[in-house]
């Protein structure tokens, strides 16, 4: 029998990783200690929080966003770089090199002047560095002094550090993207332009996470002041994951990615990677509840690709990237309906009450039973009852045959293609 075990080791840039977890530069990845722990977990590598000319925090420092009371699926900080001596983490960079030499330590690095960075390049790489990553993310305090978004905003400031770091550097460079930009393929370009090996993305989002109604302060408060913060964790996913996919469909890019943002588990894990991240980091989910999360992402990852016949991460990589298309490639002539499972439906309503005052009015009560009745020739398939009916796969969208062939807007535009007649206009 053939040892079917898929690999997980995978290469971002340059830097080979036994598994694509890894911590992202943050408070987990803080020290020595925590990221040999980390390793001891499983994780594959590991961001350390990054260097440069240490600084001050405030305290208080996060903010927790609570939505439909899950605490933390948002999570803001307002913290900085790191507050420990460039010397006591280079050392401790050494020593868990020495003491775990097939995980790859990323040093994250914010500096100033030109000469600042290229010292504190060969400190880190002296220290056993296996690639850099450069902090051009910060979206608070840093970036007042001229550092951290402030670069990842300006495409040529980008280009011209991330030059200075490849022309001082002997390990990879991964650039860390701001994802405090309208478009985000102009930052990517700039990055590659410079020599980067590859980016990482997305760091935080600018934000005010919460407001302390009797104290009239924003959260977090520091005395009696806030100020915006970073966003981050499971709430901002979706952000994360359009900004990978809107690089790695980028022709003029194809620089590895490590995707970043709001991964959870491994099923989070899978969508960064199918859309274009050899690599994923995790910060709020290991903040909130400790390195182990890395056990099931393992286990779910190897699962994954064995049932579906992947035996490498580079197998995935970009996989659903063919089908991430501009609106007017959409086929208008596709059509679904909402369908009802009477065996599974709790009679809960939901779905009723949504599609009435927030799709169609095409879910009806009906008299003698609670399953809801589906109007389906008025039924627009937008999907909104299947995402409040609370019973898993107990409202399927079923494709309906209508008899018109394919037809996008664009071929609508370009070549009068025929297309259905519209529901639910009237
Ligand atoms: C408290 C805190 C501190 C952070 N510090 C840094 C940092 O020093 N350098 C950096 O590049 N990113 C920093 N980040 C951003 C994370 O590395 C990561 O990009 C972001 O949190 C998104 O990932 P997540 O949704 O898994 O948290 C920090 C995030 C948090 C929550
Ligand atoms: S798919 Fe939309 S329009 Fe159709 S029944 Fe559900 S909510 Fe109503
Ligand atoms: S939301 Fe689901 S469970 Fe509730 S009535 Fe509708 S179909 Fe039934």
């Amino acid at each position: 029998m053939p040892n079917l075990r898929p690999s997980l080791a995978t290469n971002t840039g340059g830097i080979a990783s036994p598994n694509p977890f890894w911590l992202a530069s943050a408070p987990p990845a803080n020290s020595g200690r925590q990221i040999q722990r980390a390793f001891e977990a499983g994780w594959g590598g590991a961001v350390w929080k990054t260097l440069g000319v240490p600084i001050q925090n405030v305290s208080s420092r996060f903010g927790g966003h609570t939505i439909h009371g899950v605490r933390g699926a948002g999570f803001t900080n307002i913290e900085l770089i790191t507050d420990r001596s460039l010397e006591v983490n280079l050392r401790e960079i050494t020593e868990t090199k020495r003491l775990f030499p097939k995980n790859p330590i990323i040093v994250s690095l914010m500096v100033e002047t030109e000469s600042q960075w290229r010292e504190i390049i060969a400190q880190s790489i002296d220290a056993g560095a296996d690639g850099l990553e450069l902090n051009f993310g910060c979206p608070h305090g840093m970036c007042e002094r001229g550092m951290g978004s402030a670069v990842g905003q300006e495409p040529a400031v980008n280009e011209r550090i991330t030059g200075w770091a490849v022309k001082y550097s002997t390990v990879p460079v991964l650039v860390k993207l701001t994802p405090n930009v309208s478009n985000i393929v102009p930052h990517g370009l700039a990055a590659k332009r410079g020599g980067a090996h590859g980016v990482s993305l997305i760091n935080t989002i600018k934000s005010i996470v919460s407001v302390d109604i009797d104290r009239f302060v924003p959260e977090p408060r520091v005395a009696t002041k806030s100020t915006n913060g970073g966003y981050c964790g499971s709430a901002v996913k979706p952000i994360a994951l359009h900004m990978v996919a809107s690089l790695a469909r980028e022709k003029d890019f194809g620089l590895p990615i490590s995707g970043i943002g709001g991964v959870s588990n491994w099923r989070d894990a899978v969508e960064f990677i199918l859309l274009g991240s050899s690599t994923v980091q995790v910060c709020t989910e290991v903040m909130l509840r400790g390195y182990g999360v890395v056990e099931d992402m393992i286990d779910g990852l190897e699962e994954y690709m064995r049932t579906h016949g992947f035996t490498s991460i580079a197998q995935m990589v970009g996989k659903a990237i063919p089908n991430f298309s501009e609106w007017g490639d959409l086929d208008l002539n596709y059509e679904t309906v909402a369908k009802i499972d009477a065996d599974k439906c709790i009679g809960c309503q939901l779905c009723v009450a949504a599609c009435h005052d927030g799709a169609h009015q095409c879910i009806h009560p009906q008299e003698n039973t609670r399953v809801p009745r589906i109007d389906e020739s008025e039924c627009v398939g937008c999907n909104l009852c299947q995402i409040v009916c609370p019973v898993t796969n107990c409202i399927e969208m079923v494709q309906v045959s209508n008899g018109h062939a394919p037809a996008s807007w664009n071929d609508f535009a370009t070549q009068g293609a025929p297309l259905r007649p519209k529901k639910g206009a009237h």
